[in-house]
């Protein structure tokens, strides 16, 4: 935990809660999202940073979140991830409640996820980067053998099979990107988060960036992908939510959200600020 954590009790009310009567994902005999994430709240000091969430991501779907800075995106996804954890509101993965989970366990029970700013392990190549994280993951934890297997498979299909000797500081940062990106779905993930894993690319490695996310959700997996230039999120996103200010502005198809009056608001505005026009 951070210092600037607080403790959260945990609150009924807002909690997504046991599956059973109270819980509308366990009525009617209807199968539960991967994930579903209900009232998720998070306040530093006076700032609500996010308030009141409300999501749910399916498997073999890809959920882009979108939204100007300070939106509240990076919270969210150290909330999913144990990196913080909310005041109020909570989270489930295959109708499991994981809200209180620490970091580890979160990984075992399959949510991964990437850095805005990469973290491999600098003394490491390529490869072993890719294969320690593999020997980390969710149960069951391959042998050495296995781990080496699914650590080529994982580099072939990240594109990063040329540079599997290079240590990160040789790396590009599109690479640096991709090996974030075969780590942490080297942990065998239920739900794959990735913050922001085109940013800073340009060109033709923002294609190839939107190339790989486009082969990520899978029947076994579900996405959740932080981005927020449009021509990316139109080309990936099965489904897009819209913060802003911290709350769940708009959720839908990616195009249809993207064409909503107060969505195009919220980017005009922010783009003003930050030129300093407003
Ligand atoms: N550790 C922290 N302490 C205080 N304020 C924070 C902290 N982390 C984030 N914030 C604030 O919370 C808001 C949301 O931040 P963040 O989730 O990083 O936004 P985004 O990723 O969408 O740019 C911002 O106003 C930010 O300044
Ligand atoms: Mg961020």
């Amino acid at each position: 935990m951070t210092g600037s954590t607080t403790r959260a009790s945990r609150p009924a009310s807002r909690s997504p809660g046991p599956t059973g009567t109270s819980d509308p994902a366990g009525d009617c005999g209807e199968a539960a999202p991967l994930l579903k994430v209900r009232g998720l709240t998070r306040r530093f000091g006076g700032l609500v940073a996010l308030e009141e969430i409300d999501l749910d991501v399916e498997v073999g779907r890809l959920l882009v979140v979108m939204g100007p800075n300070g939106a509240g995106k990076s919270t969210l996804v150290d909330l999913l991830t144990g990196y913080l954890r909310p005041n109020e509101g909570g989270f489930r993965l295959d109708g499991v409640d994981l809200t209180f989970s620490p970091r580890w366990s979160l990984a075992r029970s399959g949510i991964t996820r990437t850095f805005q700013v990469p973290r491999p392990l600098a003394r490491f190549d390529v490869r072993e980067n890719v294969r320690i994280a593999a020997r980390c993951g969710s149960p069951p934890r391959p042998g050495r053998s296995a781990a080496e297997r699914q650590a080529a498979e994982l580099l072939s299909e990240t594109g990063l099979d040329g540079q599997a000797s290079c240590y990160p500081a040789e790396l590009s940062l599109a690479s640096l990107r991709r090996l974030e990106l075969a780590r942490a779905l080297a942990g065998r993930p239920r739900l794959l988060i990735a913050d922001e894993p085109l940013g800073g690319l340009a060109g033709a490695d923002i294609d190839a960036g939107i190339a790989l996310l486009r082969t990520l959700a899978r029947p076994d997996r579900g996405v959740i992908v932080i981005e927020h230039a449009v021509r990316a999120v139109l080309q990936v996103a099965d489904e897009l939510a819209f913060l802003h200010h911290g709350r769940l502005l708009r959720r839908g198809p990616a195009a249809e959200v993207l064409a909503d009056r107060a969505v195009v608001d919220a980017y005009v505005g922010a783009g003003l600020l930050r030129r300093g026009l407003l």
